[in-house]
């Protein structure tokens, strides 16, 4: 039987951790060759020898694609190793701060201006004449966050609020070249962000996140790649400038309903794939990835 993405080419951005490891692992056993992406402090490295132990096709480059020369870079070594470029995934984002408008970080609002709004927009910039070619597509990380008020999240809900319109515009613009573009809107994903002891949660916040939820548990990163995996197939030919919500219901529910699921109803899903870097990803504002916007 035919794999679902066997002959394309795609890149992953933030493909070293959390959600993006899922999606550079799921796009490789379906046969896309991946360029997996990621800062030089990320397991990219790790991820290449892991997807090409499996049988998979894979490359990796380490660099901040929040600047133009490293995005351009990036697509150019997809088009100079594989030939040409099928699929954008833009996921590389960053969750360094938790707070009060009023006590916010501004360094922390900053680095998410760089690395969620910049990465997405130099990226789509860098690689829509490839996709014009190959009448390919971009699928782009929202978030729950860019749709709904999450207190002590608005600055990161901002940014995501910026991807989903400006992707949005994309669809519409480029439908006539042939390139469709998409959105998927996790919600809590089992990845360091959601952790109080790995990310910017309190204790309280992680346990109202999850009880938010009707399902009553956080997302896997693989239940994420796998709705990546079908706006990025020919199978989503006819889905352009949609917001699929990975969320367990999280966007339309009011209330703490997640607490009447029953616990063997809130078990995760057995992982499918190999995954190693999970919990490893990027909840810091790191100095060496500062903006210099300020
Ligand atoms: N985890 C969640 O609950 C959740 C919920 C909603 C949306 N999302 C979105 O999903 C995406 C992935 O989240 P995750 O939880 O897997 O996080 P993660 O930290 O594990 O992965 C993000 C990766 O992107 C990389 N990155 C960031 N900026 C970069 C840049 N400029 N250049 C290259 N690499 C860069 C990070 O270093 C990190 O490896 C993010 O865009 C996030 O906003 C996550």
């Amino acid at each position: 039987m035919k794999r679902r993405l066997e002959g394309k080419v795609a890149i992953v951005t933030g493909g070293g951790t959390g959600i993006g490891e899922a999606i550079s692992k799921r796009f490789a056993q379906e046969g896309a060759a991946v360029v997996v992406v990621g800062l030089d402090t990320d397991p990219v490295r790790e991820v290449v020898d892991e997807i090409q132990a499996h049988g998979g096709r894979a490359i990796g480059f380490l660099g901040d694609i929040s600047w133009q020369e490293a995005a351009e870079e990036c697509v150019k070594l997809a088009i100079h190793d594989f030939g040409k470029l099928d699929i954008l995934i833009n996921n590389a984002g960053v969750f360094p701060a938790t707070s009060t408008i009023d006590k916010y970080p501004i360094e922390a609002f900053e680095y998410m201006i760089k690395h969620n709004v910049y990465s997405n927009f130099m990226m789509t910039r860098a690689a829509i004449p490839y996709l014009q070619k190959t009448r390919g597509n971009i699928v782009s990380a929202g978030s729950e966050a860019g749709h709904m008020g999450i207190p002590q999240n608005s600055p990161y809900g901002g940014t995501k609020g910026f991807v989903h319109a400006f992707q949005r515009g994309v669809a519409v613009e480029q439908a006539k070249f042939g390139v469709r573009s998409n959105i998927v809107g996790p919600g809590p994903i089992d990845t360091a962000w959601t952790h109080k002891e790995t990310g910017p949660m309190t204790a309280k916040m992680e346990k109202q996140t999850v009880q938010g939820v009707p399902m009553g548990r956080r997302g896997t990163p693989e239940e994420v790649a796998n709705v990546y995996l079908f706006l990025a197939s020919d199978e989503a030919s006819y889905v352009t400038g949609a917001t699929y919500f990975v969320d367990g219901g999280v966007t339309l529910s009011k209330g703490p309903h997640g607490d009447e699921v029953p616990s063997k109803l809130r078990q995760e899903p057995t992982n499918g794939l190999d995954l190693q870097h999970e919990r490893d990803g990027h909840t810091k504002v790191k100095s060496e990835y500062k903006a210099t916007m300020s």
